[in-house]
């Protein structure tokens, strides 16, 4: 394993990226609504971040990936690929976007509510609410001298408390100049030794760059992947939800390099040392 500590010229470049990824989330948000197609959507966001952001949309051609973007919905997990499907009210959805600036990778996502939130059931508003929950839960707990076992325990006991299960087989990633690095970042603390010393063995340094982005079912944790290939949904059907972030050890803490505009506005985050001047 050989995690790629980046220098400030580098780090620089990897919240440009964040940034524009993030910007990419808040343009499509009122596109996202009944009728429209997961098709449209991509083209929307395709066009935005290679005409307007003049980057490149990471999934297009990744491994044979056929679209720009990622649209999960309902009890798809992750990896939903863009097509003829439209949304309908009610439904809930993950849009993952990653841009490539400068050579360099930012990788968001967010669940939107189709309709709003009120045309949501309670189990979905639950889901989501939780799973975003797990997400800053793992995120807080990125500080030098924690580990990765710290992120996996935090995410994997939340999800627990409210009942639902923590999805296995995809995790966080180390991301830069590639778009997948070391380390793995798991979401759950494994059961067989040697799988959690490795997550043991991941002490958080400044200037680590990696994100952390729980998928969280409503029923069992158990995945099938759809014979595109790509698609991941819950074995049992029932809701999946996930959130993710790009984001950076510091001396102190963390850096998220892929905040929203309402994650900013909020105000709720601790500035970075150089704009509390
Ligand atoms: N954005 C996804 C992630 O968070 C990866 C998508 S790979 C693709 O790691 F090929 F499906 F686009
Ligand atoms: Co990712
Ligand atoms: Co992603």
């Amino acid at each position: 394993m050989s995690i790629i500590i980046k220098t400030p010229p580098q780090i620089e470049k990897m919240r440009i990226a964040g940034r524009l990824a993030a910007e990419v989330l808040d343009m499509i948000e009122p596109y996202v609504v009944a009728g429209v197609t997961t098709g449209e959507l991509d083209k929307i966001c395709h066009d935005y971040i290679v005409n307007t952001q003049n980057a490149i949309p990471a999934p297009l051609n990744y491994h044979g990936f056929p679209k720009s973007i990622c649209t999960s919905i309902n009890h798809v997990v992750c990896h939903g690929i863009p097509g003829d499907k439209k949304l309908k009210d009610g439904d809930i959805i993950n849009i993952d976007v990653t841009v490539i600036k400068d050579g360099f990778h930012g990788d968001t996502s967010k669940m939107f509510y189709v309709g709003g939130e009120n045309k949501a059931s309670t189990l979905a508003k639950r889901l989501v609410k939780v799973t975003h929950e797990c997400l800053w839960k793992g995120i807080e707990q990125v500080k030098p001298g924690n580990t990765l076992t710290d992120v996996a325990a935090s995410i994997q006991m939340h999800a627990h408390k409210h009942h639902f299960s923590v999805v296995e087989v995809f995790c966080g990633h180390g991301i830069g100049q590639g778009f997948h690095e070391d380390p793995q970042v798991m979401h759950y603390v494994p059961k067989i030794p040697y799988e959690k010393a490795r997550l043991d063995a991941v002490v958080f340094k400044p200037g680590m760059t990696f994100t952390i982005e729980p998928m969280i079912n409503a029923g069992k944790k158990q995945v099938t992947i759809l014979r595109d290939e790509w698609t991941a949904v819950t074995k049992d059907k029932s809701l999946s939800a996930q959130w993710e972030h790009t984001l950076m050890v510091t001396e102190t803490g963390y850096e998220v390099f892929t905040l929203r505009q309402e994650e900013i506005v909020d105000n709720k985050l601790p500035l970075r040392q150089e704009e509390m001047t």
